[in-house]
């Protein structure tokens, strides 16, 4: 394994990481999570991603209950939670957002699911139009202060309400956000190259950045026809532009091009896709999603093509996947 600082904090965190949502609890049950986090943590990663909305909170309590019976020591792994999108169904007014009252609530409901008495991080999950900037970094200080939150982030916000977070915090002596955590793959570029590249210089920002397989589509598996797999699943329908229409062509047609370039790397369509987020020096870990071990397997593997990947063949690929 490879650590990178979580951007200018002290932090080491694991290249590659490990993400819960749509697996655990869902597609991947409890002995399967066990196995899958600990091939994880045998490869030494060192963070497990989650929020309250995986699984309803399934996603948190299955995990919770894989670190403690796997007894992993709690100064071996990080663990987050996100907060915004509810823990239920039909979630009422005050168990979702950022009000302060439910940052604060969400947070003690994730430890106790998570079995954890602090997290490692805990991220705003998507920016709240209902609640000021100051309201949400008022309520991930006090968490922060009363050690059950060690370093705190946000999740897709616009890059200028997270300055306006850094500005309020650093004005009025408050802890500053240290991560974002956003999509960031061959097919979603724009928001990490662009937007965050400048936070991250300026203020310092790691991103722990998701969907390195664009959910699966980078696999290439969907070129079989009779492939399973989340895009192919009723619940998920709203990612199908991914498999539909003119952008599933195109997109078809670009997995054909990583698929040559893959083999001529001797390595798989995933591992090159992985390996490709992470020539990003941006990129402090990337989130991967597996719903086997096997999955896993092939994906943590992706470390050693990253050293045979040169620079100039890193942009080729970008410029030739681009929409
Ligand atoms: N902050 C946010 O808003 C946000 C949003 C999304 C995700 N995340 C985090 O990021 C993590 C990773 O995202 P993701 O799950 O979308 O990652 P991904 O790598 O884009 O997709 C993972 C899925 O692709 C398929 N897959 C993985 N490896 C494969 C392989 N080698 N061959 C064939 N298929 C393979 C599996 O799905 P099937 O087996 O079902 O086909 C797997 O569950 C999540 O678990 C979550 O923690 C955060």
């Amino acid at each position: 394994m490879q650590y990178r600082r979580l951007g200018r904090t002290g932090l080491p965190i694991s290249a590659l990481s490990l993400g819960a949502w749509v697996t655990f609890g869902r597609s991947v049950g409890r002995s399967e999570a066990r196995e899958l986090v600990a091939l994880a943590h045998d490869h030494g990663v060192s963070f497990y991603d989650n929020a309250e909305s995986y699984g309803q909170g399934e996603g948190e309590r299955i995990l919770g209950d894989v670190l403690a019976d796997l007894r992993l020591p709690r100064d071996a792994f990080c663990v987050s939670s996100k907060v915004f999108f509810g823990a239920c169904r039909e979630p009422r007014p005050t168990q979702r957002g950022l009000s302060r009252k439910h940052v604060v609530e969400a947070c003690h409901q994730a430890l106790r699911r998570l079995r954890v008495e602090h997290l490692d991080f805990y991220l705003c999950h998507r920016p709240d139009p209902d609640v000021p900037v100051e309201e949400a970094v008022l309520a991930m200080d006090l968490l922060v202060r009363q050690g059950k939150v060690l370093y705190w982030g946000t999740s897709e916000w616009p890059a200028e309400a997270i300055a306006r977070a850094a500005g309020f915090a650093a004005d009025n002596g408050l802890v500053a956000p240290s991560l974002e955590q956003p999509q960031y793959n061959l097919f979603a570029r724009t928001r990490v190259e662009r937007e965050y590249a400048p936070l991250c210089r300026d203020l310092g920002l790691g991103l722990t950045t998701w969907s390195p397989l664009a959910s699966g589509l980078l696999s290439g598996k969907y070129r079989e026809a009779d492939a399973g797999g989340r895009l192919r699943d009723p619940e998920f329908a709203w990612l199908d532009n991914h498999l539909e229409g003119a952008t599933g062509r195109a997109r078809a047609d670009r997995v054909r091009h990583l698929a040559a370039m893959a083999a001529d790397l001797r390595c798989t369509p995933a591992q090159l896709a992985i390996a490709w987020c992470l020539g990003n020096p941006d990129v402090s870990t990337v989130i991967l999603g597996a719903s086997a071990p096997a999955q896993l397997q092939e994906n943590l593997a992706a470390l050693a093509v990253l050293d045979a990947l040169m620079p100039a063949e890193r942009d080729g690929l970008a410029d030739s996947m681009a929409d």
